[in-house]
């Protein structure tokens, strides 16, 4: 077993992430090592429930506790304010106490919206990542950033608030579809780009889902390592941290505009971090040819590059004003120098102009 722990000295918190194929077997004990309480609440998802609910919540009650299991449906349109109003109520007629504890059974929707619910009910209850798919298990999990969408965009409510533990199972990527794995690679990729060549380049050596999943605890191990590295430096998201969002304005800006139904948030970030870098390669930014590069490694993840409907670029940019980054028309974009460096480039919104010309859809 690989045990990364973040640490946030400013609110003298660790939290300890724990990867081994098969821990989701050891639910029960590795939670009764951090928890002395006796109600937990699953939050899952119906997918997930209908692989892993069952084995869990026995595991859970064989070692003692009393488990409610609350299911919604899978899918970005389920974290959404609204469905916040039937999980607190649930919580409550379970009657689950500040002492008691949360467990996110799922993917990423699954964990921002239970971290979101973990955060506010009863001004905060603790809770568990139990992440279920590859984005998930390299990102959304650790850092403590939880919440929903409204329609206005994405993540636009929310708060940081980390968990207490996250037990991170390689094993449960094998239900995944190709599509939803292929979501957690743009994350990987992400990653590479940002902060590790090496990285990068290994994955160029990929070239199938068995070739990754021949090396998937490493990877889960290097990404959770650069992002746990990056929030302990930089926990709320007021400088460094900010270079995990490469792609994401964009990205965000895509899920939003056609309303979470046509482009994943992997797929989303994938694009952004392709416009992104075009344009920021046409103004001397980032080196030339990288863009080429991360366009190969994102097509041979089986990643989309750029929209299907060009003509739809310029619309992204009512989108963009209402990023959470975007403050009276000033907004920090995240470019890459190189490939494994990124920075952030404090901007106005008329950096992203070529969207509107057309200058970054070929
Ligand atoms: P998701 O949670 O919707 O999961 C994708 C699909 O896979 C769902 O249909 C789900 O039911 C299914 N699934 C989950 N685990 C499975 C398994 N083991 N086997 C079979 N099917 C399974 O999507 P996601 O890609 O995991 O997460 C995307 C969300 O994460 C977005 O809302 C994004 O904003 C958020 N996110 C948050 C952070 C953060 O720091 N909090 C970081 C990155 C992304
Ligand atoms: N996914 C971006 C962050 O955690 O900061």
């Amino acid at each position: 077993m690989t045990v990364l722990t973040v640490k946030l000295p400013a609110q003298d918190t660790n939290y300890d992430l724990k990867i081994k194929k098969g821990i989701l077997r050891q639910v029960g004990s590795e939670t009764s090592k951090i928890f002395t309480g006796s109600k937990i609440a699953v939050i899952t998802d119906e997918t997930v429930h209908g692989y892993y609910g069952a084995s869990v919540i026995t595991d859970l009650e064989a070692a003692g506790f009393d488990v409610h299991c609350i299911v919604l449906p899978p899918g970005e349109q389920t974290k959404t304010f609204d469905s916040m109003p039937a999980i607190y109520s649930s919580l409550a007629a379970f009657g689950l106490t500040r002492s008691d504890l949360i467990i996110a059974l799922g993917g990423g929707v699954i964990g921002d919206i239970t971290g979101f619910v973990a955060s506010s009910y009863l001004r905060g209850i603790s809770f568990v990542q139990i992440p279920t798919t590859l984005l998930a298990q390299v990102d959304s999990s650790v850092g403590g950033k939880v919440g929903v969408d409204l329609p206005e965009g994405k993540n636009l409510v929310g708060a940081f608030y980390h968990p207490s533990l996250v037990l991170i199972d390689s094993l449960v990527l094998e239900t995944l579809t190709d599509s939803a794995f292929s979501d957690g690679m743009a994350e990987v990729i992400k990653y590479g780009c940002i902060k590790d060549l090496s990285l990068f380049n290994q994955l160029l050596e990929l070239t199938s889902r068995t070739e990754v999943m021949e090396k998937i605890d490493w990877l889960i191990e290097t990404c959770c390592t650069i992002k746990k590295n990056i929030v302990q430096a930089d926990e709320k998201d007021l400088g460094e941290r900010m270079i995990l969002n490469f792609g994401h304005t964009l990205g965000h800006a895509i899920e939003a505009y056609y309303h979470y139904e046509k482009y994943t948030h992997g797929q989303g970030v994938a694009i952004g971090m392709v416009a992104i870098s075009r344009i920021a390669e046409t103004k001397q930014l980032t080196k030339v040819g990288t863009t080429e590069r991360l366009v190969t490694l994102l097509q041979q993840h089986h990643l989309p590059t750029e929209l299907t409907d060009h003509e739809d670029y310029p619309h992204l940019l009512s989108y963009i004003k209402k990023d959470k980054k975007n403050i009276d028309g000033s907004l920090t974009v995240v470019v890459l120098t190189d490939i494994g460096h990124a920075q952030n480039k404090p901007t106005a919104l008329s950096f992203f102009d070529s969207l509107t010309i057309g200058g970054i859809t070929n």
